[in-house]
């Protein structure tokens, strides 16, 4: 787990000070589903809460969504693309295997003066992101920073195989980060990782340590790939534990915290991780009934959705939870300040 500043650090404080989301427009439902592999709607709902998911059309990519995402969170902020210092894409659907997909975002929206750069950390990548935009805010080497999650994770799934193609969707989230101007913005985080379980869920081929051929891809190794049962385990122990870990760094307890926001990758999953917190489900931000499960843009677009209808308000504190593939996983406790 990553250590708190010390004491007396000249470390400014960040907010979120704008939000955005995109999901495309194609719903794909479980009762499509039911077409496509062997499945039923009443399985997929009673395993992991989900109905539908959205589905990227064949001639958009991930930067496509995160560029939609992107415009929405700048306009949230009343902020000009081009007044945008750093912009910091999480994704493990990039457009390419290089340049990083948030320099396609960057061309798209004319952020002609940020610096780029892409992420991977699998369903973690929003929360990761905004860890280190933060930093080069608080720091004071950039005064603002545009984050954006965005996944297009249908083209990453093996349309065979009922274990995981039902469980994913597309879209992006973004977030403007600024400095906080009366609040504390980013309160506390712990985020962690453990590199030893990551054959549990990762694309087997395609990356330099088998480069694509004709056998990898008969072996249908260039999809995701899941070990269902251990990932859930681990996530719901992850989350709860860096839940706390950040509860304690701000010295808050859960009952301080007005929103949970967890990765939206199975209600199960956010049943357990409310269950062991002691919070009601009514005080968690949910919609991976309507999304599926949307790895790095998950938190972005339930985030966005809540501080758009009213959900959140000034002075809430607000717990971003998320766990992935690497191991990854993370929290995040902001003390929420919109205004401009
Ligand atoms: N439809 C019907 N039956 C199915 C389906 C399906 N879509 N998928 C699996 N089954 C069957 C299995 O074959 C198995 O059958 P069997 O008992 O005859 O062998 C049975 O259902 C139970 O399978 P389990 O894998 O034990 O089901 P489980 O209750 O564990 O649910 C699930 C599976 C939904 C994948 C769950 O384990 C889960 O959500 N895991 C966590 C996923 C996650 O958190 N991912 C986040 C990270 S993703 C990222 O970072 C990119």
């Amino acid at each position: 787990m990553n250590a708190p500043p010390p004491a007396g650090s000249t470390l400014r404080p960040v907010r979120i000070a704008g939000t955005g989301a995109y999901a495309p427009a194609h719903v794909l439902t479980n009762r499509d589903l039911e077409k496509i592999v062997t499945t039923t709607d009443q399985w997929i709902v009673e395993r992991t809460g989900m109905r539908e998911r959205r589905i990227a059309a064949e001639n958009e990519a991930a930067s496509d969504l995160g560029a939609e995402a992107a415009r929405r969170a700048l306009a949230d902020a009343g902020m000009a693309a081009t007044d945008v210092q750093l912009l910091l894409a999480a994704t493990i659907t990039p457009d390419y295997p290089f340049p990083n997909t948030g320099c396609i975002i960057q061309s798209k929206i004319g952020a002609r003066h940020a610096f780029c750069m892409g992420l991977e950390a699998a369903c973690s990548g929003f929360v990761y992101a905004v860890e280190t935009a933060r930093h080069f805010i608080a720091t004071g080497t950039v005064e603002n920073a545009l984050v954006v999650g965005t996944e297009k994770m249908s083209s990453i799934l093996d349309w065979t195989d009922r274990t995981t193609c039902v469980l994913f969707g597309d879209g992006a989230g973004a977030a403007v980060l600024r400095p906080a101007k009366r609040g504390r913005g980013v309160v506390a985080s712990a985020l962690g990782s453990d590199g030893s379980l990551s054959d549990l869920l990762l694309i087997p081929a395609g990356g330099s340590r088998r480069p694509t051929s004709e056998a990898t891809v008969a072996a249908r190794e260039h999809y995701l790939r899941m070990n269902g049962r251990e990932v859930f385990k681990h996530a719901v122990t992850h989350m709860v534990r860096s839940a706390r870990t950040a509860l304690h760094r701000a010295g808050v307890v859960i009952s301080d915290v007005r929103w949970i926001i967890p990765h939206q990758a199975n209600m199960r999953i956010i049943r357990a991780v409310a269950e062991r917190l002691g919070v009601p489900l009514e005080r968690f931000v949910i919609n991976v009934e309507r999304y599926g499960n949307t790895s790095g843009a998950s938190v972005a677009i339930a985030l966005d959705e809540a501080a758009r209808d009213g959900r959140i308000r000034d002075g809430d504190l607000v717990l971003m939870l998320v766990f992935g593939g690497g191991f990854t996983w993370g929290a995040m406790l902001l003390e929420w300040e919109k205004g401009s």
